[in-house]
């Protein structure tokens, strides 16, 4: 066989985790279309080609006015399920054993959304999933950061019936001008109450908002990271500190955070000893889900098989899983590996 194709169907057959994902961002436009038209709500697009015309995006802010203009068209519990549910199959089809799914849920109770409609609605899809593919699943309900510290404690007390269901905390959103010391008591508060904690930080935001996230929020891993390349110290830190990076390539050129998929630093981290992980953000809108960001940067950059292996362990290692899940999971991976690496 090619190289080339061995090395295709090595990414595509390995068993991976995946922990940067918005639920928000698989909204796939034939289905937004189709669950637009069964609520009556009109689209500003006439069709899924129309639609998909605006996908070129000049930054994150110009993405999430698109985002937050498609995730209208969710309004009841089973459009929740749906999303979520599309969302397995399409990852089970690419075999990932275990994912952690980011939700927004200020962007849908701000226009008068029950929380429990978008609760109920991914966590049944959660279940299925689980009995369906054997996917596991953890689900991180993240703050718009954008919004007030006051919005994200009032969400953090809507949460409060449904808290076994959620295994962490995050922060998204407009990054600029939105600092994560913004939210210190609102993550200590999420802390106190049992939460995992994690931040989008250094995506477009300068190095100070990851040390902020890791000082101040005491995040247990970063989403994005990347501009920490800049600040050697911080870049000593994270390594010292084994800070999980939830990477995520395609997303990093889409928004236009790395001019081209050739640029990509995910190499460069691995060589800083860095913990950083393969992810897909919003595949939806950013042209993959996790097999196409495994291709992407292993084509571009050259990676190996090791690099990818690393990559996958890494995702295993950082994810929120229980421990017994996470050796075993670690266990097979290694096993799978040593089998495949020839
Ligand atoms: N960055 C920040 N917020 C987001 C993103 C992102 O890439 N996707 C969805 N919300
Ligand atoms: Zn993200």
């Amino acid at each position: 066989m090619k190289k080339q194709t061995q090395m295709e169907n090595f990414i595509r057959n390995l068993p991976k985790v995946e922990l940067h994902l918005h639920i928000e961002g698989t909204f796939e436009p034939e289905l937004m279309f189709k669950i637009a038209r069964r609520n009556g709500i009109k689209l500003s697009y006439q069709s899924v080609e129309e639609l998909k015309t605006v996908y070129n995006f000049s930054d994150l802010q110009d993405f999430l006015d698109i985002y937050y203009a498609g995730a209208n068209a969710l309004q009841t519990e089973q459009d929740f399920y749906d999303l979520t549910m599309s969302y397995f199959e399409k990852i089970y089809r690419q075999n990932v054993i275990h994912t952690e799914i980011m939700f927004d849920p200020q962007t849908h109770t701000n226009r008068g959304i029950p929380f429990e409609t978008i609760i109920k609605g991914i966590h049944r899809a959660q279940k299925d999933a689980e009995k369906k593919f054997g996917i596991s699943s953890n689900l991180i309900m993240s703050f718009l950061r954008n919004l007030s510290a006051k919005s994200a404690f009032e969400t953090l007390e809507q949460a409060s019936d449904y808290k076994e269901w959620i295994t962490a905390v995050g922060l998204d959103s407009s990054e600029i001008g939105h600092p994560p010391s913004k939210f210190k008591d609102v993550f200590k508060e999420a802390r106190k109450q049992g939460y995992l904690l994690v931040a989008h930080a250094g995506e477009e935001g300068p190095p100070e908002y990851v040390w902020e996230a890791l000082n101040i929020l005491e995040v247990n891993r970063i989403d994005h990271g990347n501009r920490s390349l800049e600040d050697e110290k911080l870049i000593a830190e994270l390594a010292a500190r084994k800070m999980p990076l939830t990477v995520c390539p395609l997303s990093n050129v889409k928004l236009r955070n790395v001019e081209k998929i050739e640029n990509h630093p995910i190499k460069k981290m691995l060589d800083y000893r860095l913990m950083a992980t393969v992810n897909s953000d919003d595949p939806a809108y950013f042209g993959g889900y996790i097999n196409e960001n495994f291709l992407a940067i292993v084509r571009a950059l050259n990676l190996t098989k090791e690099h990818v292996f690393q990559l996958v362990k890494n995702a295993v290692d950082a994810s929120f899983m229980n421990k017994a899940d996470k050796e075993a999971t670690s266990n097979n991976l290694e096993k799978y590996f040593k089998q495949h690496n020839d």
